[in-house]
């Protein structure tokens, strides 16, 4: 048993069971960041503010919505948009984040890719980063089942006929997953469980794994250079503040993104208030009916890439490349041979590899959008074998860059 003594102070009480001090030391106080960073490395903190708007919106939806095939649709459209005052608020709030935490997490990716924050160290941070990614994609899905219209209907038969594995014919798989022959009451209420409980919870956890994971090796900077936290930190505490690369990250640093934060809030509510539509399908608007197939089946803007890796092939192929685009990005550290942590600007072939990657996304996002119909099919299949090429060339034109 440690040495207690009487408390001074609620604080101090506190202090000597919880060392708050300690906690408040390592993870905010002396909590380095590199001053040489720009406004992309905010978007770390947009997201953990875009989720805690999902978290409560969602609590508040929870409070009326249904997880009934019967009333679903009506807790939805009718109870909570028209009912319940300011449940439609929260509804806007609920849906426009789910669409809008997309966007920012492919600008945080996209941001490590340029400036190598995956490399030297920060595998784990990487890794976790990208679990965050496959949890917010299993979170939205089994979000968008939840009102049961046409689009949850649809897109719930069409995602779990995947693990079927095409001419493997896993059936029983499927009808393991939906609980039933086609998405019914078991499937609404085990994807209901998934988006309120399980889900939720591995992200929480995660978050937490990808923050410990940025304890140690710090974040990166837009310059790539290799700080000495401990040196630049001591001379920071020693009162050399203005000579010292680093800032603490409370307040001085939290301040900024604060900023930043507060930027994209007027942006978030503009969008609740004057275009939520956006982020809403017009077909999700008549209820459920398994006996009538919607003309063009597509999932939301966010999963169009990889959507349009599954479609331009015949089934087995297209499922081998759309299980190649889940993982792949996972492996990113190991296929990147180059020791060089640098901004892509600075490397040889990884710029262009860089940019070429970006656009090809870009392209799959916008044909996976559109049915697939000519000059659209053959866009799309092109662009498919350009990602599948990307990666197969990335450790290749990586192993033969210069060290700088
Ligand atoms: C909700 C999900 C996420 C949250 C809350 C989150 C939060 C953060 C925060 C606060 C930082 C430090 C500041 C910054 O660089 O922005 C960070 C850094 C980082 N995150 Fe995330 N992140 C999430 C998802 C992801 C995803 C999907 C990836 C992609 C794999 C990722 C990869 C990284 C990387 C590589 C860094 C290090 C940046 C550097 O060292 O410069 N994160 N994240």
């Amino acid at each position: 048993m440690a040495h207690f003594t009487k408390a001074t102070s609620v604080h101090d009480w506190l202090n000597q069971r919880l060392g708050i001090d300690t906690v408040r030391r390592v993870m905010a106080t002396e909590y380095w960041i590199p001053k040489n960073i720009n406004f992309l490395w905010a978007m770390g903190m947009v997201l953990a503010i875009t989720f805690g708007l999902l978290l409560v919106s969602g609590i508040f939806l929870l409070m009326y919505y249904q997880p009934n095939v019967a009333t679903a649709f009506d807790s939805v459209n009718y109870t909570i948009m028209k009912e319940v005052e300011f449940g439609w608020l929260w509804r806007h709030i609920h849906g426009v984040a789910a669409s809008v935490v997309f966007l920012i997490i492919y600008i945080h990716m996209f941001t490590g890719i340029y400036y190598g924050s995956y490399k030297k160290g920060r595998e784990m941070i990487w890794i976790s980063g990208m679990l965050l990614f496959v949890a917010f994609s299993a979170e939205a899905f089994s979000g968008y089942m939840l009102p049961w219209g046409q689009m949850s209907y649809w897109a719930g038969m069409v995602i779990t006929n995947l693990f079927a594995g095409g001419s493997l014919h896993a059936d029983g798989l499927v009808e393991w997953i939906r609980g039933d022959y086609v998405p019914a009451q078991a499937f609404l209420n085990r994807f209901f469980m998934l988006h309120v409980l399980l889900i939720p919870l591995a992200i929480l956890g995660l978050i937490g794994l990808h923050f410990g994971a940025l304890r140690i090796p710090h974040v990166n900077n837009q310059d790539g250079e290799e700080i000495d936290f401990d040196a630049e930190s001591k001379k920071y505490l020693a009162g050399d503040k203005a000579g010292s690369k680093v800032i603490r990250f409370a307040n001085d640093f939290m301040s900024k993104d604060m900023m930043v934060v507060g930027i994209y809030l007027v942006f978030f509510f503009y969008l609740v208030f004057f275009h939520y539509d956006f982020a809403m399908d017009p077909v999700n608007f008549d209820p459920a009916d398994g006996l009538k197939t919607p003309a063009h089946i597509y999932p939301e803007w966010y999963f169009l890439w990889s959507y349009e890796i599954l479609r331009p092939f015949s089934t087995d192929v297209g499922l081998m490349a759309f299980g190649f685009a889940q993982v792949i990005f996972m492996l990113l550290p190991f296929l990147d041979r180059s020791p060089n942590a640098l901004p892509a600007s600075r490397r040889g072939l990884f710029k262009f590899w860089f940019w070429a990657m970006l656009i090809d996304m870009i392209v799959l996002t916008a044909m996976g959008k559109v049915p697939p119909i000519e000059p659209f099919g053959t866009i799309g299949f092109y662009a498919a074998l350009t990602f599948i090429s990307l990666w197969i060339l990335l450790p290749i034109i990586t192993m033969f860059e210069k060290k700088v």
